[in-house]
């Protein structure tokens, strides 16, 4: 049991505090789930990109996917060795950077793109946009034609042979299989078709934020009967798998402000976890000191905006002012997304290994919110 106030005592917050032990169980969860496969499994770096954290992923043997060039550095930092190159907005002149730095593969997103590539000694995936609803937040959701990302599936055959593989990622905190078979499926098809070795399954698990969870073992028998004949090689990118469950978001109780219903105002906002305003997100929030009374509250936090509510219409105890509540679930997208809105510094940053413990990135000084800036 993690000790969350003796570590918001010691380390202030709000505070993100990860568990070690539950990073390698997920990153050994994930590796049985592709071991017949025989799948190379690499973390996404958007979901959280501290080298720290890395650096327990690298040792259990995974790579990464980076979409800049800071997150590449957090991977080379943490160690990590495969790495897959994503995106939609690369800049030519990154790719030099990139190869020298020995990415294995890219991800190219558009047949404008695919010239960049030619000639240069990496694996190289064209992401296809497989038209597949992965009934998730339209803000997660990429797979479908009206988004962004990939070239849609009939256009490949014209440019076979200047790709190794192919790359399919159709969204994000995706708890139906359907939608990820059916992907599946259709990158196969379209594989085999033109005898391509590598196809990038992307990632996407759901997490179980709300009760509603993903059926991992269903989801790996149909992967594993799609992909029975297939003598090519498989990745993998999981983000919020791994480290969504296994962080916390620590924030302490400025104030109870009575009005219609109760307001428990934190000092964390939507800078510290964007996602409940972002995607009507939902974390599951302890009270560590209550006051015995359950109701129905908001929590907000303490910026300038009606929108900066870290849960709405919440059923829980009341804490009391002063006392340190926690939000499950805070590992992807937490830190991640954190931003200096209203001058506010970013949080720090804890991994607990078994007993021990160790700041893994201090709290931003607010000097250091201008060191860059000329007057
Ligand atoms: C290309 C790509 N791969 C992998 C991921 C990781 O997704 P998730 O965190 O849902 O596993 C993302 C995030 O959306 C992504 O855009």
């Amino acid at each position: 049991m993690i000790d969350f106030e003796r570590l918001a005592a010691e380390f202030g917050t709000p505070l993100y505090v990860y568990d070690a032990n539950e990073i390698r169980k997920r990153v050994r969860f994930a590796k049985g789930v592709f071991e017949s496969l025989n799948a190379n499994i690499v973390f996404a770096l958007k979901a959280n990109g501290n080298p720290a954290i890395l650096k327990v992923m690298a040792q259990e043997g995974i790579g990464a996917d980076v979409v800049s060039r800071g997150e590449l550095l957090a991977a080379k930092m943490a160690g990590m060795q495969s790495i897959v190159w994503n995106g939609n907005g690369k800049q030519p002149e990154d790719i030099t950077h990139f190869i020298n730095k020995s990415i294995e593969y890219v991800s190219i997103d558009s047949l404008e793109e695919l010239p960049l590539w030619d000639g240069i000694d990496v694996i190289k995936l064209l992401r296809v946009n497989p038209d597949v609803d992965p009934h998730t937040h339209p803000h997660i959701s990429t797979g479908l034609k009206t988004h962004k990302f990939g070239v849609s599936l009939d256009k490949i055959g014209k440019v076979v042979d200047r790709i190794d593989g192919l790359h399919v990622h159709i969204g994000s905190q995706i708890t139906d299989v359907d939608p990820f078979l059916e992907a599946y499926s259709r990158v196969y098809d379209c594989a085999r078709k033109f005898g391509l070795k590598f196809i990038d399954l992307g990632g996407g698990w759901g997490i179980d934020y709300t009760g509603e969870q993903l059926d991992i073992e269903r989801l790996k028998a149909g992967t594993e009967e799609i992909f029975a004949d297939y003598d090519g090689k498989l990745i993998a990118e999981l983000g919020r798998f791994i480290i969504g469950p296994a962080g916390y978001l620590v924030a302490r109780v400025v104030s109870l402000k009575p009005s219609d219903k109760i307001f428990v105002v934190t000092d964390a906002g939507m800078n510290t976890l964007i996602r409940p305003v972002l995607y009507d997100a939902h974390h599951r929030i302890k009270t560590l000191k209550g006051t015995g009374k359950t109701v129905t509250v908001d929590v907000v936090g303490p910026l300038c905006e009606s929108g900066d509510v870290l849960a709405r219409d919440r059923r829980m105890e009341v804490p009391i002012p002063g006392s340190v509540i926690v939000f499950e679930n805070a590992g992807a997208y937490g830190f991640s997304m954190a931003n200096n809105y209203n001058g506010m510094p970013l949080p720090a940053e804890v991994l607990v290994d078994g007993e021990d413990y160790r700041i893994i990135r201090t709290r931003q000084g607010i000097e250091e919110l201008f060191s860059n800036v000329k007057l």
